[in-house]
Order: structure tokens, then C-alpha cells, then sequence
């Protein structure tokens, strides 16, 4: 068996974790590949609404088997909170939950360097979820991180000394941190895990591929976030295309099968960066309004735009999408007319290759489209589709060239159309 990964093509938000939920009961086990708390998947269904951040969203569906991978990077405290709210709602989650023993471990000192960093970049801070993301991404690849594995044995020393030197470079940088309260509940909650079953993850996962088991690869920010094809420096620490799978799971590149490429109707962006086809407007405000676009985990308001099919392109050769999936189509269903933004000009020269820099320099070219201006949110089946929703969708998988294959016109579960191939 192949592997399938979803994941988001935009800057984030795009409805990973309502997709993932919808397309779970088709698999036998859900995988997190990368990332960590700075995520925040929003589902609902049954008039509930559940927010996760390390937890991968197959957890409320019956029978799977959900796995942190060894590229996420997870925070003990948070991790405690999260399950324990899932418990709350009766899911057995030390029965279906697995973790890497290779996935870092994100320390107290990292969310305060995280802070520090910040605070230091000034205007040009990155806007991060200050949930330490950077610094423990930072600490693995110069080899000084704690992995969930090291929790097993002997633990006090090494993280004394990863603390020793977090605390060496904070108070270089005139920052003097108070750990007292912050310390004993994430030692605490080290020990909760201790709880859970800590696997290696790459074995558990090729041997059920062997076993002819399904696999869902669940991706965690989007594409232009990735550290090296986003827009750098504003971006996340981690690969969020689907290479970090193979990475972030430890499963070869030739056993990769369907990659779902998530897309909303339109865009959004949360924190500082480049945003070409940003809206400034009464428009941007009304996108943010009906879309509700405020971070699930920071309340953060979304910057919105209309779509970026330059972007899109690049995200879909980076990922080698096979099926694309269309989220939040109901939040345009009152507008006249729709934008797609088709090329970029820059200094005076059209381009639709997605280029180095997408700063000041680039003037989106758009398309402009009929709206449908149809409640498109009880709809059941494509047959519903007003005809200029139709050729909107004609449209893009035109311009794409990779098939819509669901359509999301609305939040919960049920609000999800499978489209005939
Ligand atoms: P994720 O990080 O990719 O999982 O996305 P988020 O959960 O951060 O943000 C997506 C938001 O849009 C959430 O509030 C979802 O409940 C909501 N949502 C998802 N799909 C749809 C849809 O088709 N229509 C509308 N109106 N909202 C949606
Ligand atoms: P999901 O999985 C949207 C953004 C932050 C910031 C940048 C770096 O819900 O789609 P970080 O804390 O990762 O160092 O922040 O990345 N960011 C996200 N934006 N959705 C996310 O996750 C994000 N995770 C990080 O706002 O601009
Ligand atoms: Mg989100």
C-alpha cells in the first residue's frame, strides 16, 4: 500500500482538519508529519466545534489508528490540555493515539526564545504563534533538541543542559525568564506521556503498509508557509510540502499515492508577509466577516484576498497534487463578481512563474468572474451547482490542471461534496 497526504496549498487555514475528518473513515490510520501547536484544525460536526493543534483529525472517527510523527514537535503542557479536553468528550485517546519517540520535544526556554526573537526582529517580526516552533526546529537541526524518546531514561541532565543553554543565550540577550510556575507542569506533563504508547513511528507505519493498511498523512500549515519554497523569512520552521512526509513519517518517496491539495475559494494569511492579492478593502472586510477569518488558536484576525492561482500553480508542482479540494465556496456565494488572480506583473512583465521575491513588486492581473449568488450551504450533490459555480470550478481546473474532487460549502462534516470524477 501507498500512502495518501493531504495537505494545505495556501498559507494555512485552509480546512485541513474538517477534510481530514471527512476522509478519515476511508483509512485505517491518520499520521501528523510536521509542525506542532502552532496549528489549530478546526471541526465540527454533530453542532460540536473541536479544535486541534498536535493531534492528528482522525481522532473522532471510530476504529483508526492516529500517530504524532517524528517531524512534529510537541509541547508536553499543551499536549496534556488537548488530550484531556478529548477524554472530556469520551474518546479513549491512550488507546488510539501513538507517538514518535523521534518527534522533539518543545521546551519552555524555546516559546520564551521564541518571544525574544520576536521582540528582537522588531517591524520586521514574522508574527510566529509563539508557541516556540522556530527555536525547537532550530535546536534539532543544530543537534541539541530533546526527542520524546529521551524521556525514557535519565531525562533530568539532558534537559538541565538544553535549559543551560537557552538560559547562557537568553540572558545574553538581556532576557531574564521566571520558569518556577512554568517548570514543574511541564515536567508534570512529561510524565503524563510516559502514558502513552512511543513507538517508532517509521517501523509501525511501513510494516502496516506492508499489511496492505491505509494511511492518511496529515499536513499542518500550508505550502507557502514551507521554510524553503514559502514566503522566506515569513514563514514556519518546518517542510510543510509533501516531502516533509516522507521526512516527517520516515516513508519512502515511492510510497506515496494520492496527494489532496487543500485550496479555500479564496485566501488567507495570518501573521506578517507578502500577501499579492490582499484586499485593503470593504471586500477583504466582508471575506473576513462571512468567512469568520480569526485564527483558530490566536483569535488572530486573517488578512483575506482573492485567489492566487500563480501561488496555487507553484504549490501544485511542489506537492505533485493528484486531487484538488475546494474549501469555503459558501462564503462567496453573495458576491456579484469573483477575482482569481491569473499572473503576476512585475516591473512591467508578466510572469506566471511564482517568483523569488513576492514582495512590493508584484501587481496581481485578474480574471473577473460572474458570482452565483446562491445559498450553496444545504446543497447535497454537484447536480445543486448554479451554472456560474460550475464554470467557476471549470475555470479553475483549467487553469490548474488538476481535478476538483471534493467541494466544502460549509463547516461541518456534512457540508462536504464528493464530486464525480
Ligand atoms: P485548518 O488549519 O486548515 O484545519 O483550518 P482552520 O480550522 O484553521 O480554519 C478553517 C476554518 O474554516 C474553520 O473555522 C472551519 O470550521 C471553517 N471551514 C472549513 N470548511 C468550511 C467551509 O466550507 N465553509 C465555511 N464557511 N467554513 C469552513
Ligand atoms: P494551520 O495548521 C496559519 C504562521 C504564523 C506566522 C508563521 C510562523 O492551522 O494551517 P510559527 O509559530 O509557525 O513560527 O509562525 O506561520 N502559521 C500559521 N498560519 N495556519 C497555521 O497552521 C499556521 N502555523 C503557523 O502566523 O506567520
Ligand atoms: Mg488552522
Amino acid at each position: 500500500m501507498k500512502v495518501d497526504v493531504l495537505l494545505g496549498l495556501q498559507w494555512g487555514d485552509e480546512g485541513k482538519g474538517k477534510v481530514v475528518d471527512v476522509l478519515t473513515p476511508r483509512y485505517d490510520v491518520v499520521a501528523r508529519f510536521q509542525g506542532g501547536p502552532n496549528a489549530g484544525h478546526t471541526l465540527e460536526f454533530e453542532g460540536k466545534k473541536y479544535v486541534l493543534r498536535s493531534i492528528p483529525s482522525g481522532i473522532f472517527q471510530h476504529g483508526q489508528v492516529n500517530i504524532i510523527g517524528n517531524g512534529v514537535v510537541l509541547d508536553p503542557v499543551l499536549f496534556k490540555e488537548e488530550a484531556d479536553s478529548l477524554e472530556k468528550s469520551g474518546i479513549d485517546i491512550k488507546k488510539i493515539l501513538k507517538i514518535s519517540k523521534k518527534a522533539h520535544l518543545i521546551m519552555p526556554t524555546h516559546r520564551i526564545l521564541d518571544a525574544a526573537n520576536e521582540k528582537l526582529k522588531g517591524d520586521a517580526k514574522i508574527g510566529t504563534t509563539g508557541k516556540g516552533i522556530g527555536p525547537t526546529y532550530t535546536d534539532k537541526i543544530s543537534r541539541n533538541g530533546l526527542r520524546i524518546g529521551d524521556i525514557l531514561n535519565d531525562f533530568e541532565p539532558k534537559y538541565n543542559a538544553a535549559k543551560a543553554k537557552h538560559l547562557t543565550l537568553l540572558n545574553a540577550l538581556g532576557f531574564n525568564p521566571d520558569l518556577s510556575e512554568i517548570e514543574p507542569k511541564w515536567m508534570e506533563a512529561i510524565e503524563y506521556i510516559k502514558q502513552y504508547e512511543l513507538i517508532d513511528s517509521e517501523h509501525v507505519i511501513n510494516k502496516l503498509l506492508a499489511n496492505e493498511k491505509s494511511v492518511l498523512c496529515e499536513g499542518a500549515q500550508g505550502s507557502l508557509l514551507d521554510v524553503d519554497f514559502g514566503s522566506y523569512p515569513f514563514v514556519t520552521s518546518s517542510n510543510t510540502v509533501c516531502a516533509g512526509a516522507c521526512s516527517g513519517l520516515g516513508v519512502a518517496p515511492n510510497k506515496i499515492g494520492e496527494v489532496f491539495g487543500i485550496f479555500k475559494a479564496y485566501c488567507t494569511r495570518v501573521g506578517s508577509g507578502p500577501f499579492p492579492t490582499e484586499l485593503h478593502d470593504d471586500t477583504g472586510a466582508k471575506l473576513r466577516d462571512i468567512g469568520h477569518e480569526y485564527g483558530a488558536v490566536t483569535g488572530r484576525e486573517r488578512r483575506c484576498g482573492w485567489i492566487d492561482l500563480v501561488a496555487l500553480r507553484y504549490t501544485i508542482m511542489l506537492n505533485g497534487v493528484t486531487q484538488l479540494i475546494m474549501m469555503k465556496s459558501d462564503v462567496l456565494d453573495s458576491f456579484e463578481t469573483i477575482k482569481a488572480c491569473v499572473a503576476y506583473n512585475v516591473n512591467g512583465k508578466e510572469i506566471t512563474d511564482f517568483p523569488f521575491s513576492i514582495e512590493n513588486n508584484v501587481t496581481p492581473i485578474y480574471k473577473e468572474l460572474e458570482g452565483w449568488k446562491t445559498d450553496m450551504t444545504r446543497f447535497k450533490c454537484e447536480n445543486e451547482f448554479p451554472a456560474q459555480f460550475k464554470e467557476y470550478i471549470k475555470f479553475l481546473e483549467n487553469e490548474l490542471q488538476v481535478p476538483i474532487t471534493i467541494v466544502s460549502v460549509g463547516p461541518d462534516r456534512e457540508q462536504t461534496i464528493i464530486r464525480n470524477k
